[in-house]
């Protein structure tokens, strides 16, 4: 589902890129550490600093990304520009990822999972394109933080069906992957790391 232009707006600024490196981006390196094997991708990239941080702080040493708003994709490519042919940007769907089976070492979702209606089937796609043995970093918002009054005045978010912490585990092993290490601050949100299975 698309952004609002109250949620755009808080995600296309320098605060929300300052707490993206220095808080969710670190907490998920200390869970996870740098990938192993160097492509990766970024669903749902926003306005791409993710992607940079995959580049920058990961160690990947290439990224496929995309996003399912177009204008979010024209501000990665700018942003992203300097990375030359180390990046590659599309208009996409996490529920219908275009990528072949076992493509990727690593795949990164920054905030986006709870913006998916069919997010179980967005999780499977991960699942697809990693390649046995890759891993998955997730920074997720949970139902708390989603379906709380205030949220739901201000926000867009689907609605049916969300997920708490305990909902997106269990999500992750239906999925076939195996958690690796995971933290909740607040109960509203969460940081993943897990592996398709070798
Ligand atoms: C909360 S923003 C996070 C953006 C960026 N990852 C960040 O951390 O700044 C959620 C992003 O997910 C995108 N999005 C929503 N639904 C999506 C979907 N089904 N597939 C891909 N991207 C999606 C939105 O357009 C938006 O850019």
């Amino acid at each position: 589902m698309l952004l609002n232009r109250f949620e755009k707006a808080l995600m296309n600024n320098p605060v929300r890129a300052a707490v993206q490196r220095h808080f969710e981006a670190r907490r998920l390196y200390a869970l996870g550490g740098p990938i192993r094997g160097g492509h990766a991708l970024e669903v749902g990239c926003g306005r791409g600093v993710g992607t940079e941080l995959v580049l920058e702080r990961f160690g990947a040493r290439s990224v496929d990304a995309f996003d399912l708003d177009p204008h979010m994709v024209e501000l990665a490519g700018r942003r992203l520009a300097r990375h030359g042919d180390r990046v590659r940007l599309w208009v996409g769907d996490a529920e219908r990822i275009e990528a072949p089976d076992a493509t990727y070492d690593a795949v990164f979702d920054f905030g986006i999972i709870h913006h998916v209606p069919a997010w179980p089937k967005a999780l499977a796609e991960i699942h697809r394109v990693l390649k046995p043995g890759g891993r998955f970093y997730a920074e997720e918002v949970l139902a708390a933080f989603v379906l709380h009054p205030v949220v739901r005045r201000f926000f867009d978010h689907p609605e049916e069906d969300r997920f708490d912490h305990a909902r997106f585990v269990a999500e992750l092993g239906q999925a076939g992957f195996l958690l690796v290490d995971t933290r909740v601050l607040w109960g509203g949100f969460g940081w993943y790391v897990a592996d398709r299975p070798s």
